[in-house]
Order: structure tokens, then C-alpha cells, then sequence
């Protein structure tokens, strides 16, 4: 099957710039090397979780067979060598975010947990009976479920923004939605289902303007553009560290830091404690107070390099290539019969979710697989928004800065397979 597109991965319309060198690039990620039943690898599946380049791999390496230790406890060369990296790391993530202080990056499991973080600690001293969250209709389930755990404890009320038949985050209903028993705005930068990219400048500033709060989630906004929390005037912002190139099991939240240091901590345990006696116990400040336990010391380690590597191609760069990948992908995809591209928002970032009639997105995404192609199926974790477009699940290709058009003509040669395959 497919072995003629499958045979190249860089096509004419990859041309490197000499901001963007593509065959370096790829270069730098092992795995692309990889062949899958006989084809080369086309990984499409960023979204999900992106692919590790070399120095990720081997910041890793070195951390655990030159100096790894446990950090914060030691007086010996290995713990403050590690202790060294991890906290040069936490420095790093802050330059990236442009945050005021390296105080104000919370090390956590991952987005999810960087959003129960807020959810536990923030809303429950905050929120009251009565008080509004609101999200919107587009939110992975990460950014759904904490809120609704909240209600359920708090009697909060969650309020649901609207998005029109393109993805398009409406925003004048958004407006309609805010009052004065709005206290916390959280929603999605970047839609991990239809790559809608929401205005969050105007959301942040309609929500200031009523005196609530807002937290976006930028899982799928930070692997392909430049954030900046300040010029953003945002107030939490949350990320998972392996779509950004970098380990699992490694997130962030990003907080003012007086609004952190105003929450109370979310887990107790060692080394977010000044002082325990039986009778009592005192707090570090953020962000050591959020980090009870020993944290994943070389997966942040990890991300630090992550954060250099994307650092050092830089987002001009990596958003023209990837807005090239996703045009050509858009276009070729629109021409394979019976396909549906779900979600045509004005602004998108790297994804295009699809349907092809008659053939299910689990049978699409089995039959492309056989031609090495990865791409993810089914409801992407956010259920709310399939179900606005009426359908159970979708095919999604979701590219990262090492994709490449002859790999969108491999999928999409896969998919007339697929389509003859059914008797499409
Ligand atoms: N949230 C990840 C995705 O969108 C896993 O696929």
C-alpha cells in the first residue's frame, strides 16, 4: 500500500528557508528514522504527544548517568548539581513564558493537574455558591471536569461559551455571558479538536473589565507560538510538557505570583513546608509550596531543553513553516471525495479534524496506520464539542515543526486507500 508517497518525506514545497532548515530538523528527532510495517514513519499525531529531538534525549541521559540525585534535600555534589539543573530549568520555562519571576512557574504532572491546582487551591478559598466559571464550548475535558467537580462540591455555576458551525469562538455571546457573578474565565488557547485559535486578547480584556480572573489552557498553543503571560495580562496559564517536545509526566502552571502566594497549598508533604510541628505548620512561598514530594526532577530537567531547543529554531520560523504544512493540508485533504474537514475557524493552529462519509474514524485511522501514517481518532477528549457537530469522533492530523507537506501527501494518499478499500 502507498509506497510511492510513503518513499518521500520531503517534497518541492518543503524547501527549507534559511530560518528553517527542515532536513536538520528532522534530523534532530530520532524516531523519524523509524520505518512502521515497512513505511516510513508519518507521526501526525503533535496534538497527542510530540516527538523527543536529541537534546531532550540526551539532557536526559546525562542527568541520570552523570548527576542525578534528589533536589532541595542535599548538601553532596549530585543533589545540588540536580537542584542546579532543575531550578535552571524552572528559569528557563520562564523566559519562554516571559514571566515577571521564576517564582511564578509551578512544576506540576501536567496541564491537567496545573488546572485541578487552580481548581482545588484557588477555587475552593474563592468561589462561592452562586459564583460563575466560564468556559467554552470547546474545552478538553481537563478544563471541564475539575469545574464540574467544583460545582458539585461548591454550588458554582458553570457557563458555557458558544462557538459557531466553523469552530469560531463567538465572541459577542461571550460578552453576553459575563457579569458581575463572573469570577474566573477559563478556556482553551488553542482547541485540541478543531485547532481553533481563540482570541484570548479579547477574552482576557472583557473579563478584566467585570474583575474576573482568567486562565488559559496552552497545551496546543505553546509548540507553535510565541506566548508572552505579560503582554497577555493573563493571570494563570497552563501547559503539558510533552507536546512541547519535552517529557510526560512534566507540566506547568504559570501564575501571578500574588495571586499564588495568596492560594493555599494544593497537596501538604516535604519540601513545601517552612516549619512542621504537630501543632502546627507553615508554608513556603510559591512556587515550592504547590510541590509537595519529590517532583519529576529529570523529566523538568527534560523540558528545560525542550524549551531551548524550540527557543533556538524560534516561533517566526516554526509558525510559517507549520502555517504552510496546515494550508497545504487543508487544501489537499478538501480534495479527498466525501471528506469533511470539521472545524475551518478564521484563525488555526496545526490541526485538521476530519470525517470521510460511510467510513468510520477508527477504520480511517487502522487503514492509515498500515502506511505508517499516525494520526489520532475519536472525541480528542473533548466529547462537548463533537457532539455540536454531530458527530461521535473524528480523524485528526495534528502536526508538529518537523512535518512536512510530502507527509500530508502521504496521508491523504492513504486515505484514497482507505476510501477504495471501503468501496467509497
Ligand atoms: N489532549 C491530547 C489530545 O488532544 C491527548 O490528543
Amino acid at each position: 500500500m502507498n509506497q510511492k508517497a510513503s518513499a518521500v518525506q520531503i517534497a518541492p514545497g518543503d524547501n527549507s528557508t534559511a530560518a528553517f532548515d527542515i532536513k536538520r530538523i528532522r534530523a534532530d528527532f530520532p524516531i523519524l528514522k523509524q520505518k512502521v510495517y515497512g513505511h516510513p514513519l508519518v507521526y501526525l499525531d503533535n496534538g497527542a504527544s510530540a516527538q523527543k529531538p536529541r537534546p531532550v534525549i540526551d539532557a536526559m541521559s546525562e542527568a541520570y548517568e552523570t548527576y542525578y540525585s534528589n533536589v532541595h534535600r542535599g548538601v553532596h555534589w549530585t543533589s545540588q548539581r540536580s537542584t542546579e539543573a532543575f531550578e535552571a530549568s524552572r528559569g528557563k520555562v520562564a523566559r519562554f513564558l516571559n514571566a515577571a519571576s521564576d517564582n511564578e512557574i509551578v512544576f506540576t504532572r501536567g496541564a491537567t493537574e496545573a488546572i485541578n491546582l487552580v481548581a482545588a487551591a484557588w477555587g475552593r478559598k474563592n468561589l462561592n455558591a452562586g459564583d460563575e466559571v466560564v468556559i467554552s464550548h470547546m474545552e478538553h475535558h481537563s478544563n471541564i471536569v475539575p469545574w464540574q467537580m467544583l460545582r458539585a462540591e461548591k454550588g458554582i455555576v458553570l457557563k458555557v461559551v458558544p462557538i459557531d458551525d466553523d469552530g469560531n469562538f463567538l465572541v459577542d455571546e461571550y460578552r453576553k455571558l459575563l457579569g458581575p457573578k463572573t469570577k474566573l474565565v477559563a478556556v482553551t488557547h488553542v482547541s485540541n479538536a478543531l485547532g481553533t485559535v481563540v482570541p484570548v486578547e479579547e477574552v482576557i480584556r472583557l473579563a478584566h473589565q467585570k474583575g474576573a480572573l482568567v486562565l488559559l489552557d496552552g497545551c496546543q498553543a505553546v509548540p507553535h507560538m510565541a506566548v508572552d503571560v505579560q503582554a497577555l495580562n493573563v493571570d494563570f496559564y497552563v501547559f503539558s510538557g510533552h507536546k512541547l517536545y519535552g517529557p510526560t509526566g512534566i507540566g506547568i502552571l504559570w501564575g501571578r505570583e500574588d495571586l499564588l502566594n495568596a492560594m493555599p497549598p494544593y497537596q501538604g508533604g516535604g519540601d513545601m513546608i517552612s516549619s512542621v510541628t504537630f501543632e502546627k505548620t507553615t508554608f513556603k512561598k510559591a512556587p515550592h509550596r504547590f510541590e509537595a514530594g519529590t517532583p519529576a526532577i529529570v523529566e523538568a530537567i527534560g523540558l528545560g531543553a525542550a524549551v531551548d531547543y524550540v527557543s533556538a529554531i524560534g516561533f517566526d520560523a516554526i509558525s510559517a513553516h507549520e502555517h504552510g504544512v496546515l494550508q497545504y493540508a487543508t487544501e489537499k485533504l478538501s480534495a479527498v471525495k466525501g471528506l469533511r474537514i470539521i472545524g475551518r475557524a478564521r484563525e488555526k493552529a496545526a490541526i485538521v479534524s476530519f470525517v470521510v462519509d460511510g467510513i468510520h474514524a477508527h477504520d480511517l485511522g487502522t487503514i492509515v496506520d498500515r502506511a505508517g501514517v499516525a494520526v489520532r481518532v475519536g472525541h480528542h477528549c473533548a466529547q462537548p464539542v463533537m457532539e455540536r457537530f454531530g458527530v461521535a469522533a473524528t480523524a485528526r492530523a495534528s502536526f508538529g515543526l518537523y512535518n512536512t507537506r510530502a507527509e500530508v501527501d502521504a496521508l491523504a494518499d492513504a486515505l484514497d486507500e482507505a476510501r477504495r478499500f471501503f468501496g467509497r
